[in-house]
């Protein structure tokens, strides 16, 4: 079912100070510049590793999603996986017939790498918020 992990989801309150720590202390490469996701409420900053990345995400204004973890975790922390799977809609169709819970309408959205993407209820992933993200095909061609 699940495929090759495709990023770590990262909230932070600052970006900027964020993208610091993966590239000067870390040594990570910072894959672009961070753009704005309005339809998310996040903004949003890749670091590329050898085998994945780091999705750096930061609120975007007052209905942001993060506020409510930044809330409660003010320095940032791990905020969600994001799994590659090969079709998302049989993906989510057969997490949902054994218990899963999607998030907000149930269809998937054009998340941050521009791909369709569904989040799935950490009451039922061992307290885990996990992203399931359509994979490119073989070409690298994306839905
Ligand atoms: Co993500």
């Amino acid at each position: 079912m699940i495929g090759r992990l495709n990023h770590v989801g990262v909230a932070t309150p600052s970006i900027d100070d964020s993208l610091a720590l993966y590239r000067d202390i870390l040594g990570g490469t910072p894959h672009g510049e961070p753009f704005d996701l309005p339809a998310q409420g996040v903004r949003v900053a890749f670091v590329d590793l050898p085998n994945s990345q780091i999705e750096l995400i930061e609120p975007l204004g007052a209905d942001s999603p993060l506020n409510g973890f930044l809330a409660k975790n003010p320095k940032g922390g791990q905020h969600h996986v994001c799994f590659e799977v090969e079709d998302i809609i049989a993906a989510r169709d057969a997490l949902t017939a054994k218990g899963a819970t999607v998030l907000g309408t149930g269809e998937p959205r054009i998340g941050a790498h521009g791909t369709p993407v569904l989040f799935l209820h950490p009451k039922d992933m061992g307290g885990v918020l996990v992203e399931l993200m359509q994979a490119p095909d073989a070409e690298g061609r994306h839905p």
